[in-house]
């Protein structure tokens, strides 16, 4: 048998991705919480296109072959926590006049106007935020059926049993916010701005004292950057990869990579003050964006801080840390130095689901 399945456990964080599988799996001991698991497997194209399942039997295999040997401790859980693709799904806060009747129905017929799919495709999720002036403010979560399907039937021909599928910024921002944590006084919260530059999309979403308010996907991507290296210098895209990952003044082609990086910054740089006006424009009244919180792999690109010009100085750029919630033991720290932990925030989140409910 592969896991113990006992009650005593989380379930497990399972961030997939067309370019890769990332699990953590956590577990508690007193109240510190620490890394029970780890792993991350890598996909070949074809499997997983878009956010859709293409290949469900490969899938399944690369799923067995995730749990088996993670690289850090030994996954004891069978029920998983897992996200819904960022392009197909999308989380948003809206305003509903109290004087509707029936919420529910309020609710679907405000978001039919947002999205190009009917109530009968979607499933819908929502949670009130608050209560002002006659208005409350609902937070929805929306994905297709086909999609969530997709997900559930691949997680339960792989043994696994789905216990929740969230829409992703809700599980980056608990990993990576302190005001996600239960015991977090929501008062005190700050407003964010926060980029996820991954391998097909950079999304940027706005939280504003212990909730999402909107978000937004930008047309940057690692596998864009990487692609237009690999094609404007004639190489191949493992090098070109390779380059954009370790560019430095001494680099062969520095000059012609910093360039291309640079109009990729201009476009995310461009989004970001539209990004910041829209929020001023809707929601000023819940103070200025203090931080600006930068996840994922491409966080990493050289210069992109600096690169960021649209918003006011006053506005702090930092990379995230998808472990704040959790305590490191000797061991666990060891290897995350060898790992990159900014590209674990949605696993680290989707398994803090578990743990921060059972806490509430
Ligand atoms: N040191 C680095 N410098 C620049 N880019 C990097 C670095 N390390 C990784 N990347 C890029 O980050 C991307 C992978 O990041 P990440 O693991 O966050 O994406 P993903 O979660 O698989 O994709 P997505 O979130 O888009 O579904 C790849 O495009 C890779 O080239
Ligand atoms: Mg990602």
């Amino acid at each position: 048998m592969l896991f113990s399945g006992d009650n005593k456990s989380y379930p497990l964080g399972i961030d997939i991705s067309d370019y890769s599988i990332k699990m953590v799996e956590l577990e508690k001991s007193g109240s510190d919480i620490r890394i029970q698991c780890m792993n991350k497997i890598s996909l070949p194209s074809g499997v997983i296109e878009e956010g859709e399942i293409k290949d469900e039997k490969r899938a399944v295999d690369f799923l067995h072959s995730l749990i088996e040997k993670p690289f850090f401790g030994k996954v004891n859980s069978d029920r998983v926590v897992a996200c819904l693709p960022e392009s197909r799904s999308f989380v948003k806060l809206i305003e509903i006049s109290s004087g509707f009747g029936n919420l529910s129905e309020a609710i679907e017929a405000e978001i039919e106007k947002h999205i190009p799919f009917s109530s009968q495709e979607i499933y819908i999720d929502w949670q009130e935020i608050e209560k002002k002036n006659n208005k409350h403010l609902i937070l929805v979560g929306v994905a297709p059926k086909k999609i969530v399907d997709q997900y559930y039937n691949l997680f339960t021909k792989a043994n696994l049993s789905v216990e929740a599928l969230e829409i992703e910024p809700l599980a980056i921002v608990r990993s990576v916010l302190e005001e996600e944590d239960p015991n977090y006084k929501t008062s005190l919260g700050k407003n964010y701005i926060v980029v996820d530059l991954g391998y097909a999309h950079t999304n940027v979403f706005v939280y504003s004292k212990n909730t999402i308010l909107f978000t937004f996907s930008v047309p940057v991507s690692g596998k864009k950057i990487t692609r237009t290296i690999a094609e404007k210098l004639d190489i191949k895209e493992l090098e070109a990869d390779k380059m954009k990952k370790k560019l430095t003044e001494k680099s062969k082609y520095y000059k012609e990579v910093k360039n291309i990086l640079d109009d990729y910054y201009k476009q995310l740089d461009q989004k970001l003050g539209r990004v910041l006006e829209f929020y001023y424009e809707n929601f000023s009244d819940r103070g200025r964006i203090e931080g600006l919180v930068l996840l994922g792999g491409g966080a990493h690109l050289k210069n992109l801080k600096n690169s960021i010009t649209s918003l006011p100085p006053s506005v702090d750029i930092v990379k995230g840390n998808p472990l704040l919630h959790i305590s490191l033991t000797e061991k666990s720290e060891a290897l995350l130095k060898k790992n990159d932990k900014l590209i674990y925030s949605t696993a680290v989140g989707l398994a803090l689901s578990g743990i921060f409910k059972k806490e509430l």
